[in-house]
């Protein structure tokens, strides 16, 4: 039998905690403060409605429809559709792999928010006596035996969670987490817009240059922003949904996920850039100067800003981090499952079976995240994997689903148990606009790396973990294609629209 939701609401938990993850908190608002501030804010809607949305109801139907992962669901929509489903099993794969390292990390840093460890030079702390960072990320430097013990625990807590499966595990897991990540990003915006220099800090995000929607590149940021923080494009959404009901409406389910969202996403970007603010001001520096994304803004900048507040700085510390450490985990069940599911429905093993199968090898690999060149690998291996990878995989099952395959029969079913009626209009935007979006997108990206490379890094660098990290995406997917299956995708004849 296969697992089922309790439900919906256990499911919408369960979508939206795979959404809201450290995008939203460590991305969002720096993507937004340097794409045109409050004026980004336009492109940002009009992609969750040309983009976000539709490609959710898109991903929604056809999970609840097939009731599988991707590679079987696609193969029940034709049989030369699978490789797809496999290349974005592939990319969640990695995915799963570094995200750990960063929960490790994360985890880490709850423990020194309590003495605030980082000293008076966090980025120094960070690189060298926390991560021992090495010169390149081709020098590995032994395993950081500091990270092994939140390594090892961050782990077991993963696979018990997997091997409860997706209503008592994954479900039960975002029940509890959600509401304690959204307490916890509540004091630090309470605390945040009630500090001096919190106005500078919401003037660099929110203050609108109209100048900005002029320049293409901002409509790409903007796409790709909705892509990664809806966790769409690559599987994970799909497999969520191939859990519920037939019956679901994945109408009022998608628009309930993109705006819990985007709406946790503005919110955490106005605590995030309030405390940017006041730490801007205690430095007499403008606020660009401290702005700052991803590791260098969770690990570097914000330690600052911890140890710069009046009062009660452990607590912010432990609810900053333990806030990226829920949306990370809740994200890692999400991204571990995709893969679980795509071995479990093709080759009919169990669920435990399938679980291990999947964690074993990503337990070894993750290794690598915690050498003293993780952060350099996990740095190259994210850009490209989000850059290209999902763009790609995106830009795939829109072409396939709306150009070679009758979207009109996922319409009819979407609306078939929605209160709310599609129109044709979606299957337009996601044939056109969308894809023309995201293609842009892979050649504009593409072409940056091949010219420039990614970061700064060497050369070796980037073609073993970047155009590497793609390589071995793209021949897994090949060769878990070409395995045979024991399913035989005989449900094929029981799916109606
Ligand atoms: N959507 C998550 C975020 O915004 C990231 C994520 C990536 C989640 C991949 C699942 C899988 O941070
Ligand atoms: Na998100």
């Amino acid at each position: 039998m296969r697992d089922q939701w309790n439900s919906k609401l256990g499911f919408l938990l369960a979508a939206i905690g795979s959404a809201v993850g450290l995008g939203n908190i460590w991305r969002f608002p720096y993507v937004a403060a340097t794409n045109g501030g409050g004026a980004f804010l336009l492109p940002y809607f009009f992609a969750i409605i040309t983009a976000g949305i539709p490609i959710l109801i898109l991903e929604y139907t056809m999970g609840k429809t097939y009731r599988a992962g991707a590679p079987v669901t696609f193969a029940r929509i034709n049989r030369r559709f699978e490789w797809l489903g496999w290349f974005q099993v592939m990319i969640s794969f990695v995915i799963a792999i570094y995200y750990f390292a960063i929960i490790v990390w994360c985890l880490s840093y709850i423990g020194f928010s309590f003495t605030q460890a980082w000293g008076n030079d966090p980025t120094r702390f960070f690189t060298e006596d926390f991560l021992g960072l090495t010169d390149s990320a081709l020098n590995l430097g032994g395993i950081n035996t500091s990270l092994l013990l939140p390594f090892l625990l961050i782990w077991a807590v993963s696979a018990f969670i997997m091997y409860k499966g997706v209503s008592k595990g994954i479900e039960t897991v975002c029940k509890i987490c959600l509401p304690i990540l959204f307490l916890m990003t509540l004091i630090l915006v309470i605390r945040g817009i009630t500090l001096p220099g919190a106005v500078d800090g919401l003037n660099y995000l929110f203050k609108p240059d109209w100048n900005a929607l002029k320049d293409p590149g901002v409509w790409v940021a903007a796409y790709g922003q909705i892509f990664f923080s809806l966790s769409i494009g690559f599987g994970i959404m799909l497999s969520y949904s191939s859990y519920l009901p037939k019956e679901t409406d994945v109408v009022n389910s998608a628009f309930i996920t993109a705006t819990a969202n985007h709406g946790y996403e503005i919110f955490a970007g106005i605590g995030v850039f309030s405390i940017m603010g006041y730490m801007a001001l205690q430095q007499g520096v403008s606020v660009e100067e401290v702005a700052a994304s991803g590791i260098g803004l969770a690990f570097m900048t914000f330690p600052t800003a911890i140890s710069a507040l009046p009062a009660l700085n452990a607590i912010f510390g432990v609810c900053f981090f333990g806030a990226l450490f829920i949306a990370g985990i809740t994200s890692l069940v999400s991204i571990l499952q995709t893969v679980v599911t795509g071995f479990h429905d093709k080759f009919e093993v169990s669920h435990k079976k399938a679980v291990t199968i999947v964690m074993v090898p990503s337990f070894v690999l993750s290794f690598l995240f915690i050498t003293g060149a993780g952060m350099n690998i996990l740095d190259i291996v994210d850009a490209f994997i989000n850059n290209i990878g999902i763009v790609s995989a995106g830009v795939i099952e829109l072409i396939l689903i709306t150009r070679f395959f009758d979207a009109e029969k996922l319409r009819r079913e979407a609306n078939e148990f929605s209160n709310f009626s599609i129109g044709r209009w979606w299957i337009y935007t996601l044939r056109i606009v969308t894809t023309v979006v995201l293609g842009m997108m892979i050649v504009l990206n593409t072409r940056e790396y091949l010219a420039n490379g990614y970061g700064g890094y060497a050369s070796a660098d980037i073609n073993v973990f970047g155009w590497g990290t793609i390589l071995f995406v793209v021949v897994f997917a090949d060769v878990l294609t070409t395995m045979k299956g024991k399913d035989g995708y005989r449900d094929l004849d029981k799916i109606s629209y």
